[in-house]
């Protein structure tokens, strides 16, 4: 029988006098007061090198909290065969020995780790303390736990069998080895991305976002202190191009797990695409990439509602989820009583240190992603079909600041309205309620990306109605709430156009990629 569904681990509220609180300030002091050295890790070996890539706070760029040893492509053949030489072993251990050492993972984390996890998410990645606890501790405590939880049902369903036979289905981690590429804004999508593989018995190659080092290193040590066993998941860093040239044609690349943006992705399928002849497997290609989720508003709406998800929806880590709201489509006759409302909420939020936890907002990852935000600030500035409705203010003398910014676009295939800009601007389109249906069309076509999506309004009818027409418009599809926050085993995520391949991460159609069958029939 299968052990019954996990709960999601509980989300701590670090108030003012609680032992969670004083402990998260005593790690983000220690992890200021040294450099952290992050070596490779191959075949269980900490490779340090000289070449060193430093990791600073993105709300402090002068502090170093970091610094990565940057590999080559020797490295990169080394990780290849101490996971091919790791799998055998791995693969062969019952299911139940692979999914300990990750149950165990999950309780080391919620306790003897957590705060270590937040405070290196909140230093390296400049989330406040809420938004480091959402992601590095629950949602990759969910990870580990759920996993193993899909895994069970998967391990547990077999064919049928019929007098004289028996029919059974081997449930096989692929051969070879899956090349794990992740992204700087979840520490926990990050360390689920190579861990779900290796779940199913998969050898795993790891290439963290350089932005996102100092929580992932941690989720792997944590990992080999719950028992992994080494070569099973080998951590590599360096130029991604250098590292892809030997991962990428190598005939034993079995699957790639990605999140990123979806021009990589792309890159990825055409680099397979030109080696399709050499490799021994069809690699299974699985990715998150990119998005421009929306939250579109009929007049039947709640404006406070709408304020609030418009608000924690846009601007929560700075715009920096790959679910945030990032266009909206609101009603004229709605817009009056928003607007007054939203510029008040904006301009009341508090934005610097994550150290100082009455901060709603911290700074945004880089210097790149700083200048790419500004520059649709700055267009919208000046062009005849947008307008800053408020914020539009940024600075980056200390950390990369941008204010939450909104726009009001005239036109609802303005820039900002259909491009990915993935930081704190919401650009609002306001449409005469008449035009309701084609606004409707318009939301769906005028973007390539399908992530996720938000819809406002009280009438039933109209909620079915709006729910059909954008069928396909999100992955993750929300009715009178924000775009984000989708938690493990309750809102599976992922989306689909050129947002993904939608195999929804912490589910079982994501394990399933992982998995390769040998169905037996025996006779008697
Ligand atoms: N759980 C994250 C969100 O939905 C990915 O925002």
């Amino acid at each position: 029988s299968i052990t019954p569904k996990p709960s999601n681990e509980p989300v701590l509220a670090y108030s003012p006098g609680t032992s969670e609180r004083e402990a998260v300030i005593q790690e983000l002091k220690r992890q200021k007061s040294e450099i952290t050295q992050i070596p490779m890790v191959i075949d269980g070996d900490k490779i340090f090198t000289d070449t060193k890539d430093k990791v600073v706070c993105p709300h402090d760029h002068q502090q170093v909290i970091a610094e990565v040893s940057q590999g080559t492509a020797d490295h990169a053949k080394s990780a290849i065969d101490a996971a091919l030489k790791a799998r055998k072993e791995w693969a062969a251990l019952p299911w139940e020995a692979r999914a300990a050492v990750f149950l165990k993972a999950a309780d080391l984390l919620a306790t003897k780790y957590r705060a270590e996890m937040n405070a290196a998410t909140m230093l390296g990645q400049s989330k406040t303390v809420h938004q480091a606890e959402i992601d590095a501790a629950c949602e990759l405590i969910d990870f580990f736990r759920f996993n193993v939880h899909y895994a069970e049902q998967i391990y547990s369903e077999q064919p049928g069998s019929a007098f004289g036979m028996w029919n059974r289905s081997e449930i096989r981690g692929l051969e070879g080895f899956v090349y794990a590429i992740t992204p700087f804004n979840f520490t926990s999508i990050a360390v689920n991305l190579p861990a779900a593989p290796a779940l199913m018995g998969c050898a795993v190659i790891w290439k963290p976002a350089p932005t996102s080092m100092h929580g992932a290193y941690l989720g792997l040590r944590i990992l080999e202190e719950a028992g992994l066993p080494k070569g099973v998941i080998n951590m590599i860093s360096g130029d991604p191009q250098e590292l892809s040239s030997v991962l990428l044609p190598h005939p034993e690349l079995s699957g790639i797990h990605f999140t990123g943006s979806t021009a990589t992705f792309n890159h990825l399928w055409q680099e397979v695409g030109k080696n399709i002849n050499n490799y021994r497997y069809y690699p299974r290609i699985v990715g998150e990439t990119g998005g421009k989720d929306f939250v579109f508003a009929h007049s039947s709406a709640d404006a406070q509602e709408l304020c609030t998800a418009l608000v924690r929806g846009a601007f929560e880590f700075q715009g920096q989820k790959c679910s945030a709201a990032s266009r909206a489509y609101v009603p004229k006759s709605l817009w009056s009583k928003l607007k007054p409302a939203l510029v008040e909420t904006v301009k009341s939020i508090k934005m610097g240190d994550v150290e100082d936890f009455h901060n709603f907002m911290s700074a945004v990852i880089d210097k790149r992603s700083f200048d790419k935000i500004a520059s649709y600030i700055d267009h919208a500035k000046q062009a005849k079909d947008a307008e800053i409705v408020v914020g539009g203010e940024y600075d980056d003398s200390k950390g990369y600041f941008i204010r939450p910014t909104i726009i009001e676009a005239s036109n609802p295939h303005y820039k900002s309205m259909v491009e990915e800009i993935f930081g704190p601007v919401l650009t609002i389109y306001v449409y005469e309620d008449e035009a309701f249906e084609e606004t409707l069309a318009i939301c769906d076509s005028s973007t390539k990306y399908a992530l996720t999506g938000a819809i406002f309004a009280k009438d039933r009818h109209v909620i079915d109605h709006m729910a059909k027409t954008l069928v396909h418009a999100a992955g993750n599809f929300y009715i009178n709430d924000k775009p984000t926050g989708a938690v493990v085993g309750q809102q599976p995520f992922g989306g689909g156009r050129a947002s993904g391949t939608n195999d929804k991460a912490g589910s079982m159609l994501n394990l399933l990629r992982w998995a390769s069958f040998r169905t037996v029939k025996e006779n008697f």
